[in-house]
């Protein structure tokens, strides 16, 4: 009876903790993301008809849960049996990273784990594009093809079929944020060579885009 009562609230306190680290600024450490909850969610044609880029947003920041759900959402694996993800890409390479820039730092989403790995401490979500409304997100996402895991071939004809991949995980994240109500603006404008430097990126490693998440300015 007593550990039936205890393990929720333990649950609960580690979440609040968790989410407390993960926002606050200091050292990055390793955050465990709750179990995405997958019956949730608008009918997709509701859906649709909300999507939209929103550059205006408020400082709250999105709850652990919601971040979980949406990197499922976005890249996540939603075939365990075979690993295959939430979003199709070009000869099922998984070329794909997803970044998150937090304010205590910058981490990768790592799907097998379900968690985020820190690559580097200190908030960098305003060097995550060079607009102005850029700063103003609580949340800013960066995608990275890795194009060492694309086989051999022309460095052009790989970053074509990364852009495409990049378009699928950020059409994903637009869609969950219009069924959640949350704010989200994907953005090319990034001063690439600085963020690169920043994440810790090796050369092969390209940055694609980065897509801003919070909630409207006006909720
Ligand atoms: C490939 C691509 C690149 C984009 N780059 C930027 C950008 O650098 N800055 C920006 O503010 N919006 C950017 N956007 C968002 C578009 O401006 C936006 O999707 C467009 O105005 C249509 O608005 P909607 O998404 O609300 O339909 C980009 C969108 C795409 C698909």
């Amino acid at each position: 009876m007593h550990s039936r009562l205890i393990s929720p609230v333990c649950i609960m306190i580690s979440l609040v903790f968790l989410c407390t680290s993960a926002y606050a600024a200091g050292e990055a450490q390793q955050i465990q993301l709750p179990q995405p909850q997958l019956d949730t969610g608008k009918p997709l044609m509701q859906v649709i008809k909300a999507r939209k880029t929103t550059r205006e947003y408020s400082e709250e920041q999105v709850p652990l849960q919601t971040l979980s759900n949406l990197l499922w959402a976005a890249w996540g694996i939603n075939r365990p049996d075979s690993g295959r993800r939430s979003a199709p890409s070009a000869l099922n390479r998984q070329e794909m990273d997803v970044y998150v820039s937090l304010p205590a730092g910058t981490y990768l989403y790592d799907p097998k784990a379900n968690s985020l790995v820190p690559v580097a401490s200190g908030d960098s979500r305003a060097m995550t594009g060079t607009q102005e409304w850029v700063k103003h997100a609580p949340m800013n996402l960066v995608f990275v093809a890795d194009l060492a895991k694309m086989g051999s071939g022309e460095e052009a004809a790989q970053m074509i079929l990364a852009a495409m991949d990049t378009g699928y995980i950020s059409e994903n994240v637009y869609l969950f944020c219009a069924s959640e109500g949350l704010a989200t603006g994907f953005r090319v404008t990034i001063d690439k060579a600085k963020l690169a430097e920043i994440m810790k990126l090796r050369p092969e490693q390209k940055i694609m885009g980065a897509q801003s998440v919070g909630f409207p300015k006006s909720k």
